[in-house]
């Protein structure tokens, strides 16, 4: 078997304080890399002068060895807090008006992946599987051919792909997109991020389809399709199972009082539409006043990319609002919201998700969304809780049998609360069992299976004849 080479931005090697970082591009990988073992080059999260920049750190833990590096500051403010979380973020979530492009950004971008490549090439041999992730890092295949590199090379999106409208937007739209011609698979979480990607080189007059699956740029044919990712279904069932015994869940459910818990856990980041949820459970709770007192809102919400301004000026924003509908609605012995600015570790977090009657996935936008997930597998198959979710988040093509809602819909999302809490047992148990199927037929290891078997068997090919169908 080839050794496989993970490339990410974010790698989930665990601080000082033994949390690792939110987000579930480290989560999932993480389990599935443990699984087949290899090597994993990302950013250390530390940034320096330029001559300080030293070797790659190397930590090993079980089957995994990283390689991190750290980044000059200003390669921190160009590449990550400027491109890519202030136009590749934004363009990718639909929001236009969010987008500040600036040259030196664009340029900080490319110039930052050209350094990954060169980070790379040293430690490359000439059979490895190279399998690069996320926003942050499309031009690194483009970067590496340049460098003569032949291996096969995948690319992941964890985010959504937008419409050409949207995606054209984008002063460098074509470079980005030709650099991603440069994979010989690249996967999406969707069809439909896949066919808005299609669209766009159809746009562009870049290249043609030769089949569903398979395209042609110039004389390289690669594949693009779907790879829906998925969690450790059985093994995160067993760790909420198990929590129930814990001391915070014993504290957790005293505090409760026999109250109905609702849940909402999110990076804190405009696409996750917590301030239209906390509108939602405050329209909820004026339009059924008699589920004041009885109903709280645990929204546990990991600050996230402080530095970058959208995001500070959130923190100020949710805080007043959560703040606001407290005093608004509160008594002296009920808080409608328990708002919680860090992340919890994995066990308290399922143990939590088992104890809600309702967890609330409400994105404006997202690529999958794992914590919808979560939730369905971390529930009582003999009492389950009620998943809402919202249609704009990918995992909603998958988890039909979810209460999918519009969150710009605030008033209907108040209803689909009341509903929620008021389903029949027989009901909540007839869509937990359509979810849990799918999840444990779709995990995260079959995810990982699908998509290193397409790339070690793409060759990079020149003729259409020899693509696989
Ligand atoms: C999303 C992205 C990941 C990213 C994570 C956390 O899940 O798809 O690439 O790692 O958010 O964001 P951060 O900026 O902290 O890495």
């Amino acid at each position: 078997m080839s050794r496989l080479i993970v490339v990410s931005n974010r790698v989930p090697v665990p601080d000082k304080r033994g949390t690792a970082p939110a987000g579930g591009l480290a989560v999932a990988l993480k389990t599935a890399l443990e699984a087949r073992g290899g090597l994993w080059l990302g950013w250390s999260g530390r940034s320096c002068g330029e001559d300080e920049i030293g070797p790659l750190t190397s930590v090993k833990e079980g089957n995994i060895e990283y390689a991190l590096t750290d980044l000059t500051q200003q390669d921190v403010e160009e590449y990550y807090q400027g491109f890519a979380n202030r136009v590749l973020w934004p363009i990718c979530h639909y929001r236009l008006d969010l987008a500040e492009y600036g040259r030196r950004e664009m340029a900080g971008y490319f110039r930052v992946n050209r350094f990954f490549a060169s980070r790379l090439l040293p430690m490359l041999r000439e059979d490895d599987l190279i399998w690069v992730h996320d926003y942050h890092l499309i031009p690194l295949a483009a970067e590496l051919r340049r460098q003569g590199v032949r291996n096969r090379i995948g690319f992941f999106l964890h985010i959504p792909w937008p419409a050409p409208d949207v995606f054209l937007t984008m002063p460098v739209h074509e470079e980005l997109l030709k650099g991603l011609t440069e994979y010989d698979v690249i996967g999406f979480q969707t069809v439909h991020d896949r066919e808005n990607f299609a669209d766009c080189l159809a746009r562009q007059g870049l290249g043609k389809r030769l089949g569903t699956t398979r395209f042609m740029v110039g004389e390289q044919a690669f594949t693009a399709k779907p790879y829906p990712i998925g969690i450790e279904t059985d093994e995160f069932a067993g760790i909420a199972r198990r929590a129930s015994e814990t001391t915070l869940h014993r504290r957790m459910l005293q505090s409760l009082d026999g109250k109905a818990l609702i849940i909402g856990v999110d990076r804190l980041d405009y696409s996750k539409g917590i301030t239209q949820r906390i509108d939602a459970f405050e329209t909820f709770l004026t339009r059924h006043p008699d589920s004041q007192r009885h109903v709280t809102l645990l929204q546990i919400t990991p600050k996230s990319r402080s530095e970058v301004p959208e995001y500070e000026a959130m923190q100020r924003t949710v805080a007043e609002q959560a703040g606001r509908v407290n005093g608004a609605l509160g008594t002296v012995d009920w808080v409608p919201i328990r708002y919680v600015n860090r992340s919890l570790r994995r066990p308290a977090l399922a143990g939590l998700y088992r104890m809600a009657k309702l967890a609330m996935v409400t994105p404006l936008r997202d690529g999958m969304n794992l914590v919808a997930k979560e939730y369905v597998a971390a529930q009582n198959e003999e009492d389950p809780g009620v998943l809402l979710l919202s249609r704009f988040a990918g995992a909603a093509q998958e988890l039909k049998e979810a209460v999918l809602v519009n969150p710009y819909d605030v008033e209907g999302t108040a209803e689909a609360i009341a509903r929620g809490l008021a389903m029949p047992l027989e009901e909540r148990r007839q869509r937990w069992q359509g979810m849990m199927a799918t999840l444990r037929e779709n995990d995260v290891f079959a995810w990982c299976r699908a998509f290193l078997d397409d790339l070690s068997g793409t060759a990079r090919t020149t003729a259409p004849s020899a693509a696989p169908p």
